[in-house]
């Protein structure tokens, strides 16, 4: 497929020192947006230190950094490296800022001003996965996000400053339909409320579209249908969008296209895309497939490649685009709660060593890496699940999320009381395990995880004792 660049187009109409002058602008800018980025998430207890990270990104030659929040001893610490930064507005802060344009102003002050330009802060992303949170608190901040970015523009304009763009990054529930990509479209309840604003926002920036986009998700969700080949960037498929007539080779790129479509059917067609999560988990629990440290490596050592190719790929629908992308994360982050993997998209183990080999430049061979660990789990767990108790925990934490999970009604605790069948032994490691597996089959549709803060585990060997049988999940 062809290849265009501005570029090209627009050297024919200069000439001399300003071509000069023009192409190393468009060099130095485009060199920024083929670095990878990482996302710098900070929710575990046994984390390095932030000097010690920004020592591992700089070791890494991450080209930015992504913060969830401007924590001031990070943003000091990224002074004079060349690291460039992006930083987030809570979504909490999104009303107030919306509301007053002194209150906006006051962050930038204090957010920005108070480290640019030795840090080089170069994006403000206004609240995470804003659309994604429908509570009618959550609806409230719909309405305040692109007001809150606009006030966030006119503080830095006011500041003379014109090299920080401002967005805001977004889930893949977004979109109302996804598939194939050219029936890409917006969710109905944000389209014409928040989706027309915010792309208006976004072209006459020339910003981008933040999107989270992670295609072990989809995958996860049907692994039969969907190769994992496909989602890894290495299959031989070549799927025909048939409304377009495009081919697409991975599922990225079917994600990403399925947005510039849904953008074009409201009138944005140009508004480019920058990833500011994608990555693949390299563990999870026994329902989870597919979430190890082969495909981990594989996804992203692949996503890199594509990333920083000299020649950009860019997507079907835009071919040869630059894609600014951000990992997610740099850490396993084991203050998280949910689902295992929730714990495992990090790069590093907590104390900074790789869990996996990746050069983030993109220039490292398949074959310079050293062999992987076989996958072990990517066929997905056919059977009966129980959840435990894990072995060597905090008895009274166990006692207390014995009693959370007991709490929960629905009977979920009615064989353990004196006299019934799971009473004896009169252990709370016992109890624990009993009530989990009960806690888990009763509510696993309704989202429960069996994790209790680290106290419970997944197992498919049966627990059940003579009478005391245990609740199980069938997956
Ligand atoms: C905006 O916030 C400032 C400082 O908190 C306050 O003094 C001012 O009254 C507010 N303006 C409006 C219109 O609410
Ligand atoms: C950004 O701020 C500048 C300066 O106030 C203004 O001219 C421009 O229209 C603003 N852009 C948007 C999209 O709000
Ligand atoms: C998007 O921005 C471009 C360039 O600034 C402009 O020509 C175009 O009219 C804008 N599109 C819309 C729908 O506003
Ligand atoms: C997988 O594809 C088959 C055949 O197209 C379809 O019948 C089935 O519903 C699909 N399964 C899922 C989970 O989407
Ligand atoms: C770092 O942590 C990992 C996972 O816990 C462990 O396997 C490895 O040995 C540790 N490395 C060092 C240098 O402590
Ligand atoms: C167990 O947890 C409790 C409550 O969090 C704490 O007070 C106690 O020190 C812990 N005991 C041990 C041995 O770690
Ligand atoms: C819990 O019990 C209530 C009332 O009997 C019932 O409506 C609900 O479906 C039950 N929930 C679960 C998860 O079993």
């Amino acid at each position: 497929m062809g290849k265009q660049t501005s570029g090209n187009k627009m050297t024919t109409k200069m000439c001399g020192v300003a071509l000069f002058f023009f192409s190393l602008l468009v060099f130095s800018d485009a060199i920024t947006l083929r670095k990878i980025g990482v996302n710098y998430g900070r929710f575990g207890n046994n984390l390095p230190s932030a000097y010690e990270s920004i020592e591992i990104l700089r070791s890494m030659k991450a080209g930015s950094v992504k913060l969830y929040d401007a924590n001031p001893e990070i943003l000091r610490l990224l002074a004079r490296t060349n690291i460039h930064v992006s930083i987030m507005v809570s979504n909490d802060e999104i009303i107030n800022i919306a509301a007053n344009q002194t209150t906006a102003n006051k962050w930038v002050e204090d957010n920005v001003l108070r480290y640019y330009p030795d840090t080089i802060i170069r994006i403000i992303l206004v609240g995470n996965e804003v659309l994604s949170y429908s509570s009618d608190a959550g609806k409230q901040i719909w309405n305040n996000l692109v007001p809150a970015m606009r006030r966030i523009n006119i503080s830095l304009r006011a500041q003379d400053i014109r090299n920080i763009k401002v967005g805001t990054p977004l889930a893949m529930d977004v979109l109302q339909t996804a598939f194939p990509p050219s029936n890409g479209i917006f969710r109905s309840d944000i389209s014409t409320s928040v989706m027309v604003p915010l792309l208006n926002f976004l072209n006459s920036t020339k910003s981008f579209f933040f999107i989270d986009a992670y295609p072990y998700f989809p995958w996860a969700a049907n692994p039969i249908n969907i190769s994992l080949n496909f989602a890894l960037f290495q299959s031989n498929i070549k799927y025909r969008d048939p409304g377009t007539g495009l081919v697409y080779t991975n599922l990225l790129d079917q994600m990403l296209d399925s947005l510039v479509y849904a953008m074009t059917k409201l009138g944005y067609p140009d508004v480019r895309l920058s990833i500011a999560e994608t990555g693949w988990p390299n563990a999870g629990d026994i329902d989870e497939a597919g979430a190890n440290i082969k495909n981990a490596a594989t996804y992203n050592r692949n996503l890199v490649r594509k990333m920083t190719a000299s020649n950009p790929t860019g997507t079907p629908a835009r071919p040869g685009a630059l894609i600014p992308t951000f990992i997610f994360a740099l850490y396993d982050e084991n203050t998280k709660t949910g689902p295992g993997t929730e714990r495992h998209w990090g790069l590093l183990h907590p104390n900074g060593t790789s869990i996996y080999q990746i050069d983030l430049t993109g220039k490292r061979a398949s074959s310079d890496y050293e062999t992987l660990p076989p996958a072990h789990n990517n066929v997905p767990y056919k059977g009966k699940l129980w959840c435990i108790a894990a072995p060597e925990v905090n008895l009274t934490e166990l006692e207390r999320a014995l009693t959370f999970a007991c709490n929960q009604g629905n009977g979920t605790c009615d064989s353990l009381t004196p006299g019934k069948e799971c009473y004896e032994p009169l252990s709370v490691t016992w109890h624990a395990s009993y009530a989990f597996s009960s806690y888990w089959a009763k509510f696993r549709s309704q989202g429960a995880n069996c994790y209790f803060n680290g106290l419970a585990q997944q197992t498919t060997s049966n627990p059940s004792r003579g009478s005391c049988q245990f609740p199980s999940v069938t997956i």
